[in-house]
């Protein structure tokens, strides 16, 4: 008698999956384009599955491909159940889960319920005062005393992440509305219980569709004072001035526990990581502790801020020594440690490369220094995240016209810093480091025309450095990046201690050496990485006994002095705990 046939998904996901688990991003619209009009799609993908594979991730986290007017790449929707055309059809999305699981990868979908687009039916409907849906948003007369239009009229103080107030007057009845991040991308009102069934009811239709998991746009946004009280100065961080009123609000832990309940999200054994630009190590703990069921995971912002000068924006950047990279990491691996659990990242859509921004992206040191980031960050405990090109040591683009660029944030930041009378140089140094675009430039497969992205014309122009940085070399060169990547992602499916390990940071101190152990019953793993451009000698007498240890995976295979090599890394495996 044959076995009966299990798809793999729903019925093959058992508890804590995500534990041993390496998810890959792909942003859709820079992956690759199957059609010529010069965008990334779905078909393109699923085209290139393969690449996954060899690489060995586990899950596929889409960025969104939902129906949109595209005023922010796709994460501002007018359709949560259905494909825009330029990504496909929902007939290319079921083919490409079919292919994941056909693969052993599950995917998981972007989930953005903060805002919707002003052209969702929804919002459409809202813009109506007597409409039973003005009530989803968050309609607001001009403050006291104020006529609507009027400077200082705005309902509160609050700024949007993408430059200007956070409110938008609507002529025709007076009132202003909401929208924390582009005019086109209004806020949802979670107070309202019909908003928060309408969200769950589109959740369970995905995941009957079979996806297996959830990234949650800025989740910890969607509750907020319905006073909606004006913002106060705090001492820094991602979101500016007024942003502090509007994180982590009171009825957030709530709101993650009724979804995860009335979506069968544990139930269900789905992945769910929610993006929280706001959250502290005690927050984090207590919504990924798995008896409260509220996440999985949550993507701390802490690492990827710590170059912003404390009370700047984003664009006012200081170096970071590495001893508080370190020590943030750590403290997240600490405050985890016995309760919750970590998401592992470096970069994503919206941050720039890491090769450029954390290692050394000259010739010389790219490659190992892209190693050794891979390292360091994959043998933390918790679920590495890697983005699209990220195994293949991509580069920030290096652009140097305003005109080179297309996101909506760098766009308006140009604007309105140079309008401020910041000389444009000025202004583009800072794009060139952390614009968003960095991450955007698409996909090299190989050393061709457009890097193999397309056959048309690229919406965002491929970097020239695709004739030597590409998948097609990367895959066939034994000590590329990519293979790198690979062997990492191996590791933690074979070695329990990378999975599961204590952490413990050794010589917090040091400028160039990043030291950790991950432990346990007598058994440890010893990490030893020299995150500079110099060589590092290794004090021994600082560090466990090396001696009859196993060297699992190395920058410099075949080095074992400890005098490290610039960017030079080593797992290693103690054979004894001493
Ligand atoms: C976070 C997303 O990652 C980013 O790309 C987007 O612009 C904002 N949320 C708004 O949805």
């Amino acid at each position: 008698m044959s076995t009966p046939h299990v798809p793999f998904g729903t019925a093959t996901r058992p508890a804590d999956w995500w534990r041993t688990a390496v998810v890959y991003q792909v942003y859709p619209r820079s992956f690759a384009d199957s059609d010529g009009d010069g965008v990334g799609d779905l078909p393109g993908i699923t085209a290139h599955l393969e690449h996954l594979e060899r690489l060995g991730v586990d899950v596929l986290w889409l960025s969104p491909v939902y129906r949109s007017p595209m005023d922010d790449n796709g994460y501002d929707i007018s359709d949560y159940q259905d494909v825009d055309p330029v990504f496909g059809t929902l007939a290319d999305l079921d083919e490409l889960i079919t292919g994941c699981h056909a693969r052993g990868i599950r995917l998981v979908m972007d989930l953005v319920v903060n805002h919707t687009s002003d052209e969702h039916p929804w919002f459409v409907e809202s813009r109506d005062p007597t409409s039973p849906k003005r009530d989803w948003y968050w309609w607001r007369p001009p403050r006291p005393g104020h006529a609507p239009g009027t400077p200082g009229a705005e309902p509160t103080n609050w700024e949007s992440v993408f430059s200007g107030p956070a409110w938008e007057l609507d002529e025709a009845t007076g009132e202003y509305y909401l929208h924390l991040f582009s005019r086109k991308q209004p806020d949802l009102n979670w107070e309202n219980p019909d908003v928060r069934r309408a969200v769950y009811a589109m959740m369970r239709w995905w995941v009957d569709r079979g996806v297996d998991g959830f990234r949650m746009d800025v989740i910890d946004l969607i509750s907020r004072d319905p006073r909606l009280p004006d913002g106060v100065v705090p001492p820094g961080g991602h979101y500016g001035p007024s942003h502090a009123a509007v994180l982590n609000g009171p009825r957030l832990e709530e709101y993650l526990a009724e979804m995860n309940r009335e979506v069968g999200l544990g139930a269900g054994h789905l992945l769910t990581v929610g993006e929280m630009p706001g959250s502290t190590i005690e927050l984090a703990r207590r919504v990924t502790d798995p008896a409260r069921r509220e996440l999985d995971m949550v993507f701390t912002f802490q690492h990827v801020d710590l170059d912003v000068r404390p009370g700047g924006a984003k664009w006012d950047t200081v170096p970071v020594p590495l001893p508080a990279l370190k020590a943030t990491l750590a403290a997240w691996q600490e405050g985890l440690a016995d309760v919750g659990w970590n998401s592992l990242y470096w970069n994503n859509h919206d941050q720039p490369r890491a090769v450029t921004r954390f290692g050394d992206d000259s010739p010389e040191h790219r490659v190992s220094s892209a190693k050794t980031l891979g390292t360091v960050l994959h043998l933390h405990r918790g679920t590495p995240y890697v983005y699209q090109g990220e195994e293949l040591g991509m580069t920030n683009a290096s652009f140097t016209s305003i005109d080179d660029y297309r996101d909506i944030e760098s766009i308006r930041f140009h604007a309105e810093a140079t309008a401020a009378g910041v000389p444009e140089e000025t202004v583009l140094r800072a794009l060139a480091l952390k614009g968003r675009d960095n991450a955007r430039t698409p996909m090299q497969w190989d050393a061709g025309p457009n890097a193999g992205f397309t056959t048309g014309v690229p919406w965002l122009a491929v970097n020239a450095n695709h004739d030597s940085i590409n998948a097609a070399a990367a895959e066939a060169d034994p000590a590329s990046v990519f293979n790198h990547y690979r062997a990492l992602i191996a590791l933690r499916h074979e070695h329990p201690l990378v999975v599961d390990g204590r952490f413990e940071l050794l010589l917090p101190d040091h400028p160039q050496l990043w030291v950790f152990t991950r432990s346990a019953a007598g058994r440890a793993l010893v990490v030893l990485a020299n995150c500079s451009s110099q060589p590092a000698p290794v004090d021994a007498g600082a560090l466990p006994l090396l001696d009859g240890s196993t060297v699992l995976l190395a920058t410099h295979p075949g080095r074992d002095g400890l005098d490290l090599l610039p960017w030079e890394s080593r797992v290693v495996e103690l054979l004894s705990r001493p």
